[in-house]
């Protein structure tokens, strides 16, 4: 994202990556799709490798065709797609082994010295695992003399892991510094997948780029700000995870705290990592920490709506009967700093509603000083849509006057869709944030101080949740949520 990284050496290099836990859903299905991408681009260094390693008993053939499925040519001409295909498949190894087995490891280290034909190749571990596996594959990759360390040599070695992190600050503490053992701060990069999303990535280009919005952009002017991610389906065949963390561990303290953050955070005074997560942990650190009393909670019960059957949460395979884990929740977040006093940021998360969306809301004052009116009212607020999905849109409601000899006034959208205003596909995520780990630039990564702070501002109601302080509210699979949700949102709309 910065313009700081990407040293010409790194691309001459032989680099190897390393997934760990291949064979599993997010390696099959999301990183080695993105790996692919920028291999058929030619972004990565001429020399890479790609190594999967996973308990899955699979010969080198089998594993090449579990891939083979999910990767797709969204960048190349139909005739080129077969050829890159099979090179991308060529340089795909596979080393079969248990996440506990010192052997294992040795084997992983005896393959890698066959593939990398010189000795200091950089190297990325990308850990597609449960979190709960972090540290003892940590450990192991260690011991077994994979991970380079130190400044002084020639090839770096780097850590990818993607939350949750722990399951409050401290286990997330506690887990920092283990893996710090094994692999740096500056050797870690921890994934937020909603950080490499293409509109997020342009918020800070359509704030600071644009003129307009700076002045404009404070209580001074702004009423409230709305962050919502609404999803249209359960935790189906994720229950046994979803159920160990809930809606507020899932999203809310990780991808719409960053959003969040990128929204109301001030100006950096450079464009580079540093100065944009001082920013981030700046604006967070303003926030402050949230009670139980300050959220409403829900769970999706079944439904038959449109005459389909759709499971309640407690139907889920390996969800308790008695689980009291929310699959929604909404809350509203103070900004205690000169900018954002007095302006209510809603924050909305929730499964298995009736629509599939993430949106940020910002929702402008109202002047009632309006020379016009509609239907005798003053006309509505002014509101910036920015929608990171589907169809990602930026869109600006404003009052015109419909066409004709009359005097008639209307609500309508400055609109700026990314399907029709930018050709070519939408990058993936973890394809930009791939790159990123590969140029060592770390501006859309979690820091440490910044994965503490987010922490900081759910922990404390986490911990009450877990007292079993209150039942989360019931709704409908396929509705717009619980009824708790619905009055909060109607108090702060109709301010
Ligand atoms: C993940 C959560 O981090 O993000 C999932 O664990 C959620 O519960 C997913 O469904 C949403 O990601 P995306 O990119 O599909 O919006």
């Amino acid at each position: 994202m910065t313009n700081s990284s990407d040293r010409a050496s790194d691309k001459e290099k032989a680099l190897t990556v390393v997934v760990i836990g291949a064979s599993g859903d997010l390696a099959r299905k999301k990183i080695f799709p993105a790996l692919f991408s920028l291999y058929s681009q030619d972004l990565l260094p001429a020399k890479t490798n790609f190594v999967g390693f996973s308990r899955s008993d699979l010969s080198p053939e089998e594993f090449r065709e579990k891939l083979r499925e999910h990767l797709a040519c969204r960048y190349l001409p139909r005739e080129l797609c077969g050829e890159k295909m099979g090179s991308f498949l060529s340089l795909c190894h596979y080393v079969p082994g248990q996440y506990d087995s010192a052997d294992a490891f040795l084997d992983l280290y005896q393959a890698m010295r066959g593939i990398e034909d010189e000795d200091q190749a950089n190297r990325i571990f990308y850990m597609a695992i449960p979190p709960s596996l972090f540290l003892d594959v940590s450990r192991a990759l260690g011991a077994s003399g994979l991970v380079s360390c130190g400044d002084h040599l020639q090839a770096w070695s780097r850590a990818v892991i993607e939350k949750p992190f722990g399951h409050d600050r401290a286990s997330s503490d506690e887990l920092v510094a283990q893996m710090a053992q094994i692999f740096t701060e500056s050797e870690t990069y921890r994934i937020d997948h909603y950080l490499g999303k293409e509109v997020i990535q342009n918020l800070i280009v359509l704030r600071f780029a644009n003129q307009i919005f700076e002045p404009l952009w404070n209580r001074s002017y702004i009423e409230s700000v709305w962050i919502s991610f609404d999803e249209d389906f359960g935790a189906e065949g994720r229950g046994g995870y979803f159920d160990r963390y809930g809606i507020v561990r899932d999203v809310m303290q990780n991808h719409l705290t960053q959003i969040l953050a990128l929204v109301a955070m001030e100006r950096p005074r450079r464009l580079d990592a540093i100065e944009i997560l001082n920013e981030k942990v700046k604006v967070l650190r303003a926030v402050a920490p949230l009670k139980m009393e300050d959220f409403v909670l829900g769970q999706y019960v079944g439904s038959d709506r449109g005459g389909v059957r759709r499971p309640g949460y407690l139907d889920e395979e390996s969800v308790p009967s008695d689980s009291t884990t929310p699959t929604y929740a909404a809350t509203v977040i103070r900004v205690d700093n000169d900018r954002w006093r007095g302006v209510p940021f809603i924050v909305t998360a929730g499964k298995a509603l009736e629509r599939r969306a993430t949106e940020i809301r910002v929702l402008f004052r109202r002047s009632e000083e309006n020379l016009f009116k509609i239907d005798g009212e003053t006309p509505p607020p002014n509101e910036l849509v920015i929608r990171v999905q589907p169809d990602e849109a930026i869109y600006f409601r404003t009052i015109n006057k419909v066409p004709g000899l009359r005097m008639r006034l209307a609500e309508c959208d400055l609109n700026l869709r990314y399907a029709q205003a930018f050709s070519g596909p939408v990058p993936e995520a973890y394809e930009s944030l791939i790159l990123d780990v590969i140029r060592g630039d770390k501006s859309l990564f979690i820091r440490k101080d910044e994965l503490e702070t987010a922490w900081d501002i759910f922990t404390p109601a986490l911990h009450e949740a877990a007292r079993g302080a209150r039942k989360p509210e019931p709704y409908e699979y396929g509705s717009e949520g619980p009824e708790g949700a619905l009055e909060l949102i109607r108090k702060f709309r109709s301010v």
